[in-house]
């Protein structure tokens, strides 16, 4: 067993960092053989599964409907609160109880969780049947590493991140929408948050290689790609190359993928130029995911948030000014170290002044080796149930409010698949990420059709095609 090099507080160095061109070889040894793959998290995980995918559809395995059915079971795991991490147990407690059956099956732990030294330990302690860990910034070591399980634990988890790997090949989920990954890591070290940690040192990709990634998108029938990064406005201050996420976003513009959306935008440092950009360009889509986390200033303070709320409104305001029927979701967090009831009324107040058109609300939840683990907390979590009740009633009214102004309007929607609403029914997204349910056949997937919206619910409309 090789020993996990954990030591997160590399993570804060700056180092050079090696931009890699991967060229793997590797042989379809376990042909005829089943996988499963169960993914947890963001964005970056399920985009992460499609690189885990390819690899283990080259090493041969075919996928299985079934854990029961597999041949190696892979669980990308997610650090960013604590229920995510007690369902990957959850989980494994099954994956532990077939293996007693089915000795042969190999086990594999990859993603967020296995980036947190506290976890890690526990892992290699308790959880011996695990076959595979492997951390978040070797992924393409994955193959090797199943090609030789020995029925031993391996563990492969660095905590150093000074590697943007390029030519990484994925087994893309769709045929329509694609993710592309334009900045790796994080450093904003939020004091609640685990992504520095698990994801180490904000890297941004070179230019060149994104623009070439959509162009074979596009060349290959892709209607959307969303750009991803924790902080895609800071794409490009570590390059010092000259160039920033305005000047990529309007190259990806230039290329005429018809529909580009980008995750997550940070409220600091949101520059005029990249709202310009986003205004003139009809492909790029006019939604924006921007957390605010709290309403109060002391609470934004203690998050390490770099922005005031009258910052934020600021912003807030230009873009809606400027950005044409822009829609705009936010993160809210909950019951932070010592929310006052004061400071809960301000995030109110934000919420009634911008009216999100969504938002994700979560309790705080104490991460291992985060500030904000360490900060004195005297608000019990009854409280802070009862705050996030109070605050998902006001979010879903200005949800349902901003959907209903769809009511009656033709709108453009990618469909993307088959809906869950019924046999005959299709689903897709308005330029604004409305989720809408539509009567028509299967036949209008991958096409962007004109809906007309005939009934709105606080998370989807319903329409039909005209
Ligand atoms: N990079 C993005 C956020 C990624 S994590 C950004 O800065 O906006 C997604 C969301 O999870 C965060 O916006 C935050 O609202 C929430 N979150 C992160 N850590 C959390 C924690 N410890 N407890 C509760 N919610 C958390
Ligand atoms: Fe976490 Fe903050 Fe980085 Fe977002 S910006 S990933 S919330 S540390
Ligand atoms: Fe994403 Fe969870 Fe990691 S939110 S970056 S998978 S901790």
């Amino acid at each position: 067993m090789n020993k996990p090099d954990l030591c997160v507080a590399k993570n804060r160095e700056k180092v050079t960092i090696d931009y890699i061109n991967l060229n793997l070889d590797i042989k379809p040894v376990f042909k005829g053989k089943k996988y499963f793959l169960r993914t947890y998290g963001c964005q970056m995980n399920v985009h992460d599964s499609e690189e885990i995918k390819y690899y283990l559809e080259q090493l041969g395995f075919v996928p299985s409907e079934k854990l029961e059915d597999a041949d190696i079971v892979v669980l990308n795991t997610c650090a960013i609160r604590e229920n995510a991490k007690d369902k990957v147990f959850g989980y494994l407690g099954r994956c532990k109880h077939l293996k007693k059956i089915k000795k042969d099956l190999i086990i594999c732990l990859c993603g967020c969780l296995t980036e947190q030294p506290s976890e890690i330990e526990e892992i290699i302690k308790k959880h011996k049947y695990i076959d595979i860990v492997i951390g978040t910034h070797n992924l393409n070591e994955l193959p090797k590493l199943i090609e030789n399980a020995s029925g031993k634990q391996t563990v492969e988890v660095y905590s150093n991140s000074d590697k943007v790997y390029e030519n990484i090949k994925y087994s893309r989920d769709s045929k329509i929408s694609a993710w592309i990954n334009i900045q790796l890591g994080c450093d904003k070290f939020c004091t609640y948050c685990i992504v520095p940690f698990t994801r180490g040192r904000e890297r941004s990709r070179k230019m060149e290689n994104i623009l070439e990634e959509v162009q074979y998108l596009k060349d290959n029938g892709y209607m959307e790609v969303t750009l991803l990064g924790q902080n895609v406005n800071a794409y490009g201050k570590d390059l010092d190359l000259g160039y920033d996420f305005a000047t990529l976003l309007e190259k990806v513009a230039k290329i005429g993928i018809p529909r580009i959306r980008f995750v997550t935008s940070h409220p600091w440092n949101f520059t005029d130029k990249m709202i310009d950009v986003i205004a003139k360009y009809p492909n790029i889509m006019p939604y924006i995911h921007l957390p605010i986390q709290s309403g109060s200033d002391e609470i934004l303070k203690k998050m390490n948030r770099r922005y005031t709320i009258e910052e934020y409104k600021k912003l807030f305001d230009t873009i809606k000014e400027k950005v044409s029927k822009v829609s705009i979701t936010t993160d809210i967090i909950v019951g932070f170290p010592n929310e006052t009831e004061e400071d809960f009324k301000k995030t109110l107040d934000i919420v009634n002044y911008c009216k999100f058109d969504g938002a994700f609300t979560f309790i705080f939840s104490p991460r291992v080796g985060t500030a904000a683990a360490l900060m004195e907390d005297k608000v019990p979590m009854s409280e802070k149930e009862e705050r996030l009740h109070k605050l998902n009633e006001l979010v879903n009214k200005y949800s349902l409010e901003s959907n209903k102004k769809y009511l009656g309007k033709v709108v453009p929607v990618l469909v993307t698949g088959p809906s869950d609403k019924g046999i005959n029914k299709v689903c897709g997204y308005t330029d604004t990420m409305k989720l809408v349910n539509i009567d028509g056949s299967k036949d209008l997937i991958g096409k962007i059709v004109n809906v007309k919206i005939l009934d709105a619910k606080s998370f989807s409309l319903d329409g039909v095609v005209c």
